[in-house]
Parts: C-alpha cells; structure tokens; sequence
C-alpha cells in the first residue's frame, strides 16, 4: 500500500502522468525509476531495515506505479495486481459467502466468468442487469447487495452508466460502488469525483499503451478499503513483477498524449462510419445519435478510441476483420496501434449467447480500438476491407 503526496493530487493531468509518484533514485539520482528487480531486502538487524523486506509485500518500482496511476484517478491509494482479472479477484475478496452483487450486464467477458463461475462457487450471488438503466440498478438491489459494480462506457456495446446516480444508489444500500474505468482512462473520466468507491483498471490497455506487458490496478480514496486491498494484495500475493510495472510506469508518462490522439482519430472514424454504406449501426459515445451522448458529454471530458459496428451478417464480419491490414486481429485493447476484434467469438465468448443476444452484442457485431497511426491511413484500411466484405 503506498500514499500518493497532496502536491502530486494538486497538479494537473498530463503533469501528474509524468511526475506522480516518482522520487529521484536515492542511489544515483537517476531520473526513471529503476526496475527493482530483487525478491527481498537486507536487514541491518532483527527488526532493522528500510522498509522493505520481501519484494510480494512491497517493491519500490511497483509502489511508484502505485502512486502514480493513483494520483490520476485521483485516489490517495492505489494497489497493483497481475492481470485485471487479478484485481477483480481482490475486489471480490472484500465480500463474503452471502453476499449480493449487482453487476453491468455488459461488463468484459472474463469478468463475467470470474463471477459467475469463481465467485458463485464460494457462496455469492450476482444480478446481471443494463446499467444503463439507473432504475435497473436501483431494483435490482436487495439487503444482501454489498457491491454494485459497473463498466462505463461497456465493452463492447459503449453503454454508458450514469456514475453519481449509480453511486447515490450504493450509497443508500451501504454498498460498495466499483467502476472498470479501463476504457475511459482517467484522461476523460474520474470515477472517484462522481462517486465511487474503487477505480479498476486493466493496465493492460490504455494505461500501459503498448501491449507489452498485462496488469491490473485498483485505486481507492478511503482509508479502510485501503488497509483491506493491502492485506488482501500481499495475502493472496497476485503481484506484477518489477519490470511489468516499470514498463506500465514508462507507458503511462505518454497517457495524456496518446488519449488525445486516440480521441481526435475515434471521433473521426466514428462519424465516418455513420455514413458508410456497409456499415449499419456505430457505437460510440462521442455521437450525438448514441442515445446516451448527453451523459456522455456530462461525465467524459473526451471519448477515446473504442468503437463498435454492426455489419448485419457474420459472414461480412468474418470477411471484414480478416481483410484488415493495419488494424491486426488481435484480442485486447488500448495500444498504439490498431486492433480489430469479434467480441462473440473472442472476448466474450464466455459470456452466454442469450445473455449476448439481450445485450444486441450479435455475431455480426465487430470492435475497433482505434490507435494512434495516422488517421487517413486507418480509414483507408477500414474503407477497403469494408469494401472487400
Ligand atoms: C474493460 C476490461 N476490464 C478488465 C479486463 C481484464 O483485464 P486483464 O486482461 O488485464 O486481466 C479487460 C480485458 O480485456 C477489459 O477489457
């Protein structure tokens, strides 16, 4: 558990991104943080050492990712983990058997799994609904429920779930109110302002930027989660490596920029498409015909490089992602460069085909995590796989 300074809480975005939670390197003073790369610490005698006495409970180079993925949600805490399945995995662990969940329906697929097929096997239960619709949240809610939790926007419908109403909701159950904040970033939205409790993020995506590492990170404001994630982080001990957390600290110097360019380049293509003949419907929230756009424009200050489109057969899907040739067909999301993926047979091919189905996440629906290429290029790529599909 590391404490983010109110000095770095005071400066501004792409500042914080850079500096938080950074302290020169007592040895050499060298100006990165260096890779810790060690499993323990010397003592100078029973009881006497810096701080540090096995690298699981804490690690220099990971606390200094700690402080500053922090600092950008604007959170005094934050908490490291190995995967961002990894930090739902702690998150969980602060309920108990007999806890009720309330949950997006349209959350990634592998966080649907691990709650219903981990978390249903040690005693909990989850409502699934479309937190999109606040009243939805609101009834689904029972005198068990202990935790609501929430991707905004979703992947991969980009349903947006209105944060201080959600929140207002947990708070009068005395629940706890988590959002996935993986593909907003803190650029462009900051969950813990509006209302809740734990930011979570696969680091994986945006914030390390460059698809070279997998990682998760919760942040918090409130002491007594705080003092529970730490215990939690060092007991059941999913750690990141060092050099995993030096290259997500290295990638999240270049947030601020990298979201400007994945933003100005979605709003593009997204616009672009609305008027592309074999496209039939975009999902993206920076357009003013998403049904929640003035939300949108109420709780984002930008809507990043996540778009979704339906091409109305699978077999034009099919065609479409394997013509590609900028955007790669990968899994994942958030990287410098252009990915393209079919959300039911990759990234939510765990989640139900009915419970697809009620959420319109067709067969025929494809995902596009726009990069930071030139912008032409991408739409030349898309316009003549588009044409071949
Ligand atoms: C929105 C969202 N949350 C969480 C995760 C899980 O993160 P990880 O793959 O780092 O475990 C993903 C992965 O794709 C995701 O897209």
């Amino acid at each position: 558990m590391t404490r983010t300074s109110d000095q770095d809480l005071t400066r501004r975005l792409g500042t914080r991104a850079v500096h938080a939670g950074q302290i020169p390197d007592p040895l050499a003073g060298a100006v990165m943080t260096p890779i810790y790369q060690t499993s323990t610490y010397i003592q100078e005698g029973l009881g006497r050492h810096k701080g540090f006495e096995y690298a699981r409970t804490r690690n220099p180079t990971r606390e200094a990712l700690e402080r500053n993925v922090a600092a950008l949600e604007g959170g005094r805490h934050g908490f490291a983990f190995g995967s961002g399945l990894a930090a739902l995995d702690a998150v969980m662990k602060l309920l108990s058997a007999g806890d009720h969940v309330v949950s997006g329906e349209n959350v990634y697929g592998g966080t649907h799994r691990q709650m219903t097929h981990v978390w249903t096997r040690m005693g909990m239960t989850f409502s699934f609904v479309d937190a999109a619709e606040t009243s939805k949240i609101a009834a689904a809610v029972t005198p068990l429920t202990k935790l609501i939790y929430a991707e905004t926007p979703t992947n991969p419908m980009m349903r947006l779930c209105d944060l201080q109403a959600a929140g207002e909701i947990a708070k009068r159950a005395g629940a706890l109110f988590v959002v996935d904040n993986t593909f907003a970033t803190p650029c462009f939205q900051r969950p813990l302002e509006l209302g809740a409790d734990l930011v979570l993020h696969s680091t994986t995506k945006y914030l390390n930027g460059h698809s070279d590492m997998v990682g998760g990170l919760l942040v918090t404001d409130r002491d007594d989660l705080a003092e529970r994630l730490g215990f939690l982080q060092n007991s059941s001990g999913a750690v990141p490596g060092p050099f995993d957390c030096w290259l997500a600290l290295r990638g999240v110097k270049t947030l601020a920029l990298r979201m400007r360019q994945h933003d100005a380049s979605g709003r593009r293509i997204a616009e672009w498409l609305t008027h592309h003949p074999k496209v039939q419907t975009v999902y993206y929230p920076g357009l003013p015909s998403h049904p929640q756009h003035d939300l949108a424009c109420r709780q984002m200050s930008g809507f990043g490089g996540m778009i979704s489109i339906e091409l109305g057969s699978v077999e034009r899907a099919k065609r479409f992602v394997e013509r590609t040739r900028i955007f790669a067909l990968a899994e994942s999301l958030g990287g410098v460069e252009s990915l393209v993926g079919h959300p039911a047979s990759m990234t939510h091919a765990s989640v139900p085909p009915e419970m697809r189905a009620a959420m319109g996440l067709t067969d025929s629906l494809v995902r596009l995590s726009v990069g930071i290429e030139d912008v032409e290029d991408l739409m030349a790529d898309i316009d003549q796989a588009l044409a071949e599909a």
